[in-house]
């Protein structure tokens, strides 16, 4: 593992404080809600708030009383969180409903730790009123506490203490034995039986911290169990605040943040994207808040990264190490390699080491986070939501290390119990119900223009099939809205815009760096910013020509030069695509438009070019020709649409469309969406055996034929 470089000595930082939750508890809103909504309601309060548990961490229950469909009897049912819900975003059909005697009776089947998946099979079979929702790993937890409300959440406050040396001192001097502390215990339903004994034997508990894990509390109301999950997590944040007070965290800061981190970042994510081995591309997500740089720019940084994240939760999204670097590996390719490599073969030694007979083959061994003193932390994996989850996750991990080194030693998980979860065959099944990932999952595409009619639609195209895209475009305020569009239907997580003038070299080289900033590095560039201009050849102005030279030509060049050398990167992962969105006129002689056409010919003959120089790299160029694309244009709004009305000699309005259609062979309107489809085929690995090609889409133009 890389040492730290401009080692200084450490400087005395405050350390940064935990936030405390407070109660968002609304009565006059809750005095309305059915027993079920309640916990549907303290369950949504709970796991929206981050200060109360980590993402999709967490589970809920009450034991409420229901009418037997079949006997018309009242019965006693647990409600408790399904399987993979997440209780702060998740609805009433989000939990599983199971008789709660027939729960009770299950004990019958369990004759020690061994039995542990085998009692997962048997949750089904008490599901009451066919909910066919699988009920969470977790529910023997819920079902053997003989409590209406059960809350178990994994705050980080509360895991600081749990993954601590001091963590059981800590917990009966804060709350004085009225939470107890079972050690740490993979979950299942030995662990529901050691807590259910625990409770009994100590009738006065409130609530058990677990060891390495989180804490599980109770209560005999709704809102009784809700106010109480809160201020168990504000009494121990309280305290970790002031046992961090006035010291620096993690001994100090020795690397103080890097002035240059994001331009760092944008360097070192695709080159180590390039690096990853496997069948599946990686996406990237980068982080530098003040939590992260505190932790990697510390004295205690190296040995801590080292010993790995403690709550199962943290561990299973982040994997069992981070890899970290130093300055010296980002500016050498085959240090890079070689930290890579050397992190791979660790993995595959803890596989090794671990492994038990019927254990699943190894997965994926690189690195799933990546820390660097003075710049920040570093996340992939396969697509753009997961790796920025994984983010999130070491930064409660962080969190976790400084609370627990502040009131002893940090404890990770041990490495087998680690690899057992890992591995766990439940695991395994639950990832091979998975459904297979979308053609473009783990894609990162660069558009220009992309705020217009084609741009948009080419990036809806893509993104459609699990593409992350850069929409780059000189239009800020519109590029904007249509990110806003797109990020409404595909999600927040996968699209990014930024303002670029693709004729200012600054300008471009600005986009793809932020390009690789946000998803890692990039595999398709859909070179499409254009405009359309309309003159005699006597009337056409230099400035005229500069212009449609400058944004067809100059601007399809330099978009193509830095887009190369990202898409390099990737030839051992099977090569990337350039698309030119070209023109009808760059093929076919366009009267009244020369400057326009020319210089659609000269990108066009760029194509070509860089479909030569760029086989060897594995970088395939092709081009698509739209002709009459006017619904959706923005191009077709203005003069052009009534120059060309002009020259043709006829009414702007949906003459001019019907005008076009007749022109065709085939006599339709071509929509954007129907150049989206041959730039998604280009772009896509549909079309790996094709470069230096043209696809026209133009309804049938005899002039365009490809000779
Ligand atoms: N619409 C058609 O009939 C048609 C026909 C043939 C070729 N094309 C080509 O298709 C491409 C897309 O056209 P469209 O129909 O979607 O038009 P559009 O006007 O809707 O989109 C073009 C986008 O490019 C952007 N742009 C223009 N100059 C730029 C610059 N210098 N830097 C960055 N962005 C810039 C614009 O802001 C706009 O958002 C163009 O290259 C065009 O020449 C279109
Ligand atoms: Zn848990």
């Amino acid at each position: 593992m890389a040492t730290v470089m401009n080692m200084h000595t450490p400087r005395p930082k405050a350390a940064i404080p935990f936030i405390l939750p407070a109660s968002r508890w609304d009565e006059a809103h809750a005095a309305t809600l059915t027993p079920a909504e309640l916990l549907l309601y303290r369950s949504n309060l709970l796991g929206s708030d981050l200060t109360v548990t980590n993402f999709g961490g967490g589970n809920t229950s009450a034991k409420l009383t229901e009418t037997d469909p079949l006997t018309g009897d009242s019965v006693l049912v647990l409600w408790v969180k399904g399987s993979g819900g997440d209780i702060g975003s998740m609805n009433l059909g989000g939990f599983a409903t199971l008789y709660q005697d027939k729960l009770l009776g299950l004990e019958t089947h369990y004759s020690g730790p061994d039995d542990d998946d085998k009692m997962v099979g048997y949750l089904p079979h008490c599901t009451f009123n066919l909910n066919g929702r699988a009920a969470s790993i977790d529910t023997p937890l819920h079902s053997l506490l003989p409590f209406a409300h059960v809350d178990h959440v994994h705050p980080d406050a509360i895991i600081a203490l749990a993954a601590s040396s001091g963590g059981e001192a800590a917990t009966r001097e804060i709350w004085g034995g009225s939470i107890g502390w079972l050690p740490w215990k993979r979950p299942g339903y030995t662990l529901g039986v050691l807590l259910r004994d625990t409770v009994r034997a100590n009738p006065h508990l409130k609530g058990v911290m677990l060891a390495g894990h989180g804490i599980i509390c109770w209560a005999d109301t709704a809102k009784d169990c809700y106010d109480h999950t809160i201020s168990l997590i504000a009494d121990a944040a309280r305290y970790l605040n002031t046992k961090m007070a006035d010291k620096p965290a993690f001994g100090g800061e020795i690397v103080p943040p890097n002035p240059e981190r994001a331009k760092i970042a944008a360097d070192l994510m695709p080159r180590l994207r390039g690096l990853m081995k496997g069948n599946r591309r990686k996406v990237g997500h980068y982080c530098d808040d003040a939590e992260t740089l505190e932790f990697v720019g510390s004295a205690n940084f190296e040995r801590l990264a080292l010993m790995g994240t403690s709550c199962p939760d943290h561990f299973l999204r982040t994997k069992i190490a981070p890899l970290t670097l130093d300055l010296t590996a980002l500016t050498d390719d085959a240090k890079l390699a070689e930290e890579l490599e050397s992190y791979r073969k660790a993995y595959a030694h803890y596989y090794d080491a671990c492994k038990r007979a019927n254990s699943p083959a190894m997965r994926d061994a690189n690195p799933v986070v990546v820390l660097v003193p003075g710049v920040g932390r570093i996340t992939f994996a396969t697509d753009k939501t997961t790796a920025r989850l994984a983010g999130e996750f070491y930064g409660n991990a962080i969190n976790v290390m400084r609370g627990a080194e502040a009131i002893g030693d940090y404890i990770a998980l041990d490495e087998q119990e680690a690899f057992d979860i890992e591995y766990w065959l439940l695991e395994e099944a639950k990832l091979q119900r998975m459904p297979a990932p979308k053609p473009m999952v783990g894609k990162i595409a660069l558009v220009t223009g992309g705020a217009g009619g084609i741009g948009a639609a080419t990036a809806a195209r893509l993104l459609s099939e699990g593409a992350c895209v850069m929409l780059a475009d000189r239009d800020t305020a519109v590029v904007e809205d249509v990110r806003t569009g797109i990020a409404a239907q595909f999600g927040k997580d996968v699209v990014r815009a930024v303002t670029c003038d693709v004729t200012d070299e600054a300008a471009v080289e600005a986009a793809f760096a932020a390009c690789a900033r946000e998803f890692g590095g990039l595999d398709i560039l859909v070179a499409n910013a254009g405009i359309a201009s309309s003159a005699p050849i006597e009337a056409t102005t230099m400035a005229l020509w500069n212009k449609n030279y400058d944004v067809l030509s100059t601007g399809y060049f330099l978009t193509a030069k830095h887009a190369w050398g990202l898409l390099k990167r990737m030839k051992a992962q099977g090569g990337t695509s350039m698309v030119f969105i070209g023109s009808k006129n760059a093929v076919a002689a366009a009267s009244g438009a020369s400057a326009y056409a020319s210089a659609k010919a000269a990108a066009n003959h760029l194509a070509r070019c860089l479909a030569l120089e760029g086989a060897p790299e594995g970088i395939r160029v092709n081009i698509v020709n739209p002709d009459a694309v006017i619904k959706g244009s923005r191009i077709w709004d203005g003069d052009w649409r009534k120059e060309r009305a002009a020259n043709n000699k006829v009414d702007p309005g949906e003459a001019l469309e019907a005008h076009y259609r007749e022109r065709s062979m085939l006599k339709r309107d071509v929509l954007p969406a129907d150049i989206a489809e041959a730039a998604y085929w280009l772009a896509s690995d549909l079309s790996a055996k094709s470069t230096g090609n043209m696809i026209n889409v133009d309804a049938g133009n005899a002039q365009a034929f490809v000779r």
